[in-house]
């Protein structure tokens, strides 16, 4: 019936029922066996189990699943390799491509240079991000093509990685560039053909016509779906006509799924191979094919800019260089992006508002050879049903002609805009202002219905666009019309409002710069970030190495490659269930009951287990009775009362995981008594005590209310998610002993007791066993448990294997969360600026439960280097109806040093005096180093002279502000812990085998240890190997978090290789000078014990309690038109001692201070007032830093010839000090401000600024107002 469909017949006989392409260079076929839906990524891993690629966001976002597809373009005579997100491309879609996975790319037979370089450069560090990396940076360097630093730098928009803070990253691949300085270039991109494109046959280069698929037409039958590609658009139109009323999708690139999934499709139509949708016509009329992809948009406008008439192509080119991410804008069409407009109106298409404001026409056919033109405005008003977009045409613009195009994005790449603007004028003359017509004023992200700004074109028609009188008209009608629409999450009105007005301000500003005020002038510009640069400066003792010895990460080259293993890479069992959970979505009330009607239709589905179904088993995941440190027990699932939107209420299970996914959103839970939710700490405060316990020590201090001076304020910062790359993982396994457990935790001993007391059996037959975690930062050490205790009950349940991976959503919506604080305060103090007395009250938003708070040990963690005489500190916790916060990196300390410091600010500010003279006159100086320290930094970042540009920078410039500031930092760090290390010698060939009790989750634990190991048994690297951690040879071992992890088990190691150096002593000494092997063989022969084993705990006599010192100036520029900032430079000195590690301390440090960077700039979380659901749910949503938005000049220096006489071997620790630095841009930023409220007319007192400083909360504080706006 099929064939019948074509009129012409050809492709019909040529018609498919699967789709070939080929991965890592085999051939592949997948047909009706394979659902419509499954992503490539899926199928790489599930069907092909390549795991190497990984899952995290599932939506574009996060770059952790980027392959790289080598594509033949319709009418294009050569493939080309691109980067893609295998999570958003359907695999039927693959057709015809040659897919290159990162096991294609090298391993362990033979290493890439894309993966040598990253792991010489310490470019790693969890791991789980790096995959992505690798690829992306593949496909830069595929094809012969030579990318400079800069085009290096502007690629990695894509990947996220929480870990490093990507100065490796970025370093390591520039050196792959062709403009890298010496020696630093590499001969490169013909390795990567030769590693695995020799042809089999000829022994030469791969020329790739063995495996050439052409494009052909597909049908494939799934049940009530179908996939179709048609590569004619007789196909197209025939299919059409075919598929009656049901609802289909046409697949381009497929990425809207990553921002809009759809719902209900039934037929799938492949358009991305039909050459019509994709030609490029250039007379009479420039016309590009509307399923062009965005990077082939993009060359072909560069290209057609030289024409006569198409110049302003190359202002388009430049702003759609900054859509989305390279592997999106690789396979995302043109015609894509205009549809997502027209079916999402709200949606801020870049493309649809630059095409608008240039006039472009649609050409949309509406049969095989009929088509109409349309406006873009005219194309949403449009019926698109059974039509389809062909091409956009481009008029040609004379020389009389100017395009500006703006677009303002929370981060630096990457993300949606929150306004975008494209405008167009026409002039009378080449020496004029004078408008020849009305100008086009377009704008995207104001509102679903706004386009236009038609009453200021109506205004400006005619007139002179730099007439004062004009400009101060068209400001104020502009700001009178632009009227936005509310978003959820998204930034206010009021900014969008004032924001749309700034950027036309910036479009007049640079229009004519001999006529603006030179103040203004800058104000044009946007801020264009260089190319970053780093310094890394260091000292080491080769007396001592291999300890203290600059390696990278011995697991560097295996996490290039993808062959190390996480959780879900573990090979499926017979027979294995999958598991997910269900969580709710109010934040009050009682569960009434749950319908389970819709998720048990699912195909797929087994079972839906609820608390009831737990029986006796106790329900909750932290056992207060075993825990000391938790204070109320959680439920594993909700019995009835809820206590926040995302609580789990029960777990599905299901034959596949997407099934239990797909059941888990089904599963509809009936509410009763839901009320308003309890959010704010302040609300709770004036509501209600029930909700409130004041603990910590309430100092008593001698408040002299008679100072001088006395300031009064609030300091407030909000949550933040620790955002690890790899999502909450677990697997149980039942066996003959009892139940394997596999879980992705920071603390395998509560997972331990957990899963016992759930599935009724002792301890011992429950073995955990992690061999590392894709990051934890805090949000593993007791969430995981939910995971444990839902997973072995299923387990259980069922007597199989269960395994339960959490989508993103799932994740960040049911785990905690940084607590956000609210302080309030009052400080006296003298002329000086010393203070006399403080009364502060800290509210804690502690979320449901008080587990895991940092209160109960306030007062050593909430401090600072100041003094803390004549303080009296209250704290309050609060609980909210949010998911239990919990610890995240530097817990106590981040929140302690920011608010101490901005009180000194605040005094400095208020004294009128420099903040840095407050500081050090508070400043505790007993035993401390930090004045020293202080001044050793000012005078390697140029302190005073910079201070002094940057004074003078904001006097000359009104609209870019720049600010610089000094954060000293004391972070004190408390021996709390019980780690094992478990060495062995093996007698066969004297290598070592490690077994310690804490989690390798990036910090480069393994590596530190297998260096205080070789250092003490002085052998080589190579001979030493860390295995699992598990709960027998790591029994009872607590959690890894805190920064005391590598320091205590590299104690353990320590003192365990001693042990074995005191049994082998007496041997040696009957021996002459044996070498090691000798040794062993004798000891073995000898009956010694080449197995010994260590406890870390904080009673061991030699290492103490101590200080991290550290130090950080950071100078930054912001926008006041629009908001943004850029931290130009940053100067960090952190003293570690003696490092263990310096390349693993540094990237600690640098990862650290950039996951600090988006607490304070950009991670804002914020809930539903209603149901009290998180709204930065989505990856989409949740503003991590990228890749540029990590200091342009980022120079890092740890502390010289300073080991540490209280820490283990010298050194100090280093995972979490240095976000506690991050808060100097902050500080930085304030200062900017301090300068543009001036400007603005403010008052000249200290401001509070609302946290983070994201763009609008930055705009707002600037005092930045349209009324200010002239020429
Ligand atoms: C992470 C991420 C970041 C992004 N950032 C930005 C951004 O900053 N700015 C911006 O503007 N966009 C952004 N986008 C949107 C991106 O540009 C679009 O996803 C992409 O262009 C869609 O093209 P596609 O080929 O993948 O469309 P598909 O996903 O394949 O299709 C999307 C829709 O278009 C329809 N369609 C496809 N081709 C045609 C045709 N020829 N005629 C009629 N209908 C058609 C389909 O039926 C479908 O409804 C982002 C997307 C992601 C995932
Ligand atoms: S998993 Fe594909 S981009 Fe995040
Ligand atoms: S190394 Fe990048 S996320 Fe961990």
């Amino acid at each position: 019936m099929w064939s019948s469909l074509f009129s012409g017949g050809s492709s019909a006989e040529k018609m498919l029922q699967e789709s070939t392409f080929t991965v890592n260079g085999a051939t592949v076929t997948v047909g009706n066996e394979v659902s419509v839906t499954t992503s490539l990524t899926s199928y790489l891993r599930e069907t092909l189990k390549l795991t190497g690629t990984k899952l995290n966001c599932d939506e574009g976002t996060c770059g952790a699943c980027i392959v790289v597809a080598k594509i033949q373009r319709p009418g294009a005579t050569v493939k080309e390799m691109v980067s893609i997100n295998s999570c958003l491309v359907p695999v039927h879609s693959c057709h015809g491509w040659e897919i290159t996975t990162i096991e294609g790319v090298g391993n362990r037979l033979g290493y890439h240079e894309v993966q040598t370089k990253l792991a010489q450069n310490n470019g790693t560090q969890c791991g789980f991000c790096t995959p992505g990396f690798v690829m992306n940076m593949f496909s830069l360097v595929s094809d012969d093509k030579k990318p400079t630093m800069q085009q290096v730098e502007d690629s990695f928009g894509s990947n996220i990685c929480r870990c490093t803070g990507y100065r490796p990253i970025l370093e390591a691949y520039k050196e792959m560039a062709s403009d890298a300085p010496p020696p630093h270039l590499k001969k490169q991109c013909a390795d990567i053909e030769d590693i695995f494109k020799t042809c089999t046959k000829t022994g030469k280069p791969c020329a790739g016509d063995c495996k050439k698929i052409e494009p052909q037409s597909i049908k494939i039958n799934l049940g009530a779906e179908s996939w179709r590609k048609v590569i004619k658009i007789e196909d197209l139109f025939a299919a059409f006509a075919e598929i009656g009323q049901e609802k289909y999708k046409l697949v381009a690139g497929n990425t809207g799924e990553g921002i809009y999934r759809s719902q209900n499709v039934t037929v799938y139509i492949d358009i991305k191979d039909i050459p019509e949708l994709s030609q490029v016509i250039t007379t009479p009329v420039f016309t590009v094919g509307a399923n062009k992809t965005l990077t082939e948009a993009i060359r072909v406008l560069k290209g057609q800019a030289g024409a006569n008439g198409y110049a302003y192509l190359t202002e388009i080119a430049k702003h759609w260089e900054d859509i989305a991410s390279l592997p999106i804008r690789n396979i995302g069409t043109l015609a894509g992006n205009l549809a997502l407009k027209k079916e999402h109106p709200d949606f801020p298409s870049d493309v649809f508002t630059i095409l608008e404001a240039v006039g472009a026409q649609l050409n949309i056919l509406t049969g095989v050879n009929t088509r109409v033109k349309l406006t873009l405005p005219g194309f949403l008003n449009y019926n698109m049903s059974k039509k389809v977009i062909e091409s956009v045409e481009f008029a040609s613009l004379d020389q009389t002609y100017t395009l500006r195009t703006f677009h303002v994005l929370p981060r630096s790449q990457s993300f949606v805009s929150h306004v975008n603007a494209a405008f167009l004028i026409k002039v009378t003359s080449a020496t004029s202002w004078d408008l020849a017509e009305a100008p086009r004023l377009v704008f995207g992200g104001i509102g679903a219905q706004f386009i236009h700004a038609s009453a200021t074109e109506l205004l400006l028609k005619g007139k002179n666009l730099l007439d004062a009188a004009v400009v101060t008209q068209a400001i104020s009608t502009l700001k009178g019309e632009v009227v936005p629409d509310q978003v959820k999450p998204g930034t206010s009105t009021d900014y969008r409002k004032k924001l749309a007005v700034g950027l036309f301000y910036k479009f007049l500003l640079g229009l004519d710069p001999d006529k603006v005020n030179p103040l203004y002038r800058s104000g044009a510009d946007i801020i264009t970030r260089p190319l970053s640069t780093s310094t890394l400066d260091y000292e080491t003792n080769e007396s001592v190495y291999p300890l203290n010895q600059p390696i990278p990460k011995i697991e560097a080259l295996s996490q290039c490659s993808g062959e190390i293993e996480y959780i879900n890479d573990i090979p499926e069992r017979p027979g294995e269930l999958h598991a997910a959970l269900v969580l709710t979505k109010q934040s009050t009330g009682t569960i009434e009951s749950y319908d389970t009607a819709a998720a048990s239709g699912v195909p797929g589905f087994i079972a839906f287990y609820s608390a009831a179904d737990l029986g006796d088993i106790p329900n909750t995941f932290t056992p207060s009775s075993v825990y000391p440190q938790f204070l109320d027990d959680e439920e594993i699932f909700c019995s009835g009362s809820v206590k926040y939107a995302g609580q789990p209420v029960g777990v599905i299970v299901a034959s596949n995981r997407a099934a239990a996914v797909q059941a888990a959103e089904l599963i509809d839970i009936k509410y009763k008594n839901v009320t308003k939710p309890l959010l704010d700490v302040m609300e709770i405060v004036r509501m209600t005590k029930e909700r409130i316990v004041v603990s910590g020590k309430d100092k008593e201090s001698e408040q002299l209310l008679k100072s001088a001076h006395k300031v009064q304020g609030k300091f407030a910062i909000g949550n933040q998610y620790p955002l690890y790359m790899e999502n909450l993982s677990c697997i149980v396994v039942p066996n003959e002993d009892g139940f394997d457990v596999y879980s992705s935790t920071q603390w395998m001993d509560l997972d331990q007791n957990v899963v016992s007391r759930t599935v009724g059996v002792p301890a011992t037959k429950v073995k955990v066993h992690v061999k590392r975690i894709g990051g934890g930062f805090g949000g593993k050490q007791s969430r995981s448990a939910i995971l444990a205790a839902a997973c072995s009950f299923a387990a259980k349940k069922h007597n199989k294997a269960v395994r339960l991976i959490l989508p993103f959503t799932t994740n960040i919506e049911t785990t905690s969360k940084r607590f956000a604080q609210r302080n309030e305060y009052e400080v006296g103090f003298d002329n000086s600026g010393k203070i006399e007395y403080a009364i502060i009250n800290i509210y804690q938003d502690s979320g449901c439960s008080r587990n895991e708070s940092p209160m109960g040990i306030f007062n050593a963690f909430f401090t600072s280097c100041y003094s803390l005489e004549g303080y009296k500190i209250q704290p309050h916790e609060i609980i909210t109806n949010k998911a239990s916060n919990g610890p995240v990196r530097g817990p106590g300390p981040i929140e302690g040093i920011a608010f101490h410091d901005e009180i000194m600010e605040r005094i400095a500010k208020t004294l009128k005096k420099d903040p840095l003279e407050v500081k050090l006159l508070n400043m505790q100086t007993m035993d401390s180093p930090l004045p020293g320290l202080i001044t050793e930094l000012q005078r390697k970042a140029d302190y005073a002279k910079r201070k002094q540009e940057v004074d003078a920078f904001n006097q000359s410039n009104r609209w870019k502000k720049r600010g610089i500031a000094i954060t000293p930092m004391k972070y004190p760090f408390f021996l709390w812990n019980h780690l094992t290390s478990t060495v062995s010698i093996y007698q066969g060939d004297g290598s070592v085998s490690i077994a310690h009790g804490g989690i390798e989750m990036g910090q480069g634990l393994n590596t530190k240890v297998t260096q205080v190991a070789a250092h003490i048994l002085g052998l080589p690297i190579d001979q030493i190997s860390i295995k699992e951690s598990n709960t027998i040879t790591g029994a009872n071992n607590n959690i890894s978090g805190g920064s005391i992890i590598s320091e205590g088990v590299s104690y353990a190691t320590m003192k365990a290789c001693q042990i074995l150096l005191d049994r082998l002593a007496p041997v040696k000494a009957t021996m002459e000078n044996p070498t090691w092997l000798q040794l062993i063989r004798k000891a073995y022969d000898t009956n010694v014990n080449l197995t010994a084993q260590f406890l870390f705990s904080r009673d061991v006599p030699d290492v103490k309690n101590y200080n991290i010192w550290g130090v950080c100036i950071s100078e930054v520029e912001v926008d006041l038109l629009t908001g943004e900032r850029m931290i130009s430079r940053v100067d960090l000195l952190e003293d570690v001692g003696q490092s263990l590690s310096p390349l693993i301390d540094i990237g600690q440090i640098e990862g650290a201070f950039v996951m600090g960077l988006g607490y304070w700039l950009s991670e804002q979380m914020d809930f539903d007032p209603d149901s009290g659901r998180l709204l930065q749910n989505r990856l989409w949503h949740y503003v991590a830093p990228g890749a540029k938005d990590i200091p342009v000049d980022f120079r890092v220096y740890l502390r010289k010839n300073a080991p540490n006489p209280l820490g283990v071997l010298g050194s100090k620790t280093t995972g979490e000090p240095a976000i506690c630095m991050s808060v100097n841009v902050w500080f930085a930023i304030r200062n900017a401000l301090e300068a543009a409220r001036k400007d603005a007319g403010g008052q000249d007192v200290y401001f509070d600024m609302d946290h983070p400083a994201t763009n609008e909360h930055i705009f707002q504080a600037s005092l930045t107002d349209p009324s200010q706006f002239r020429l």
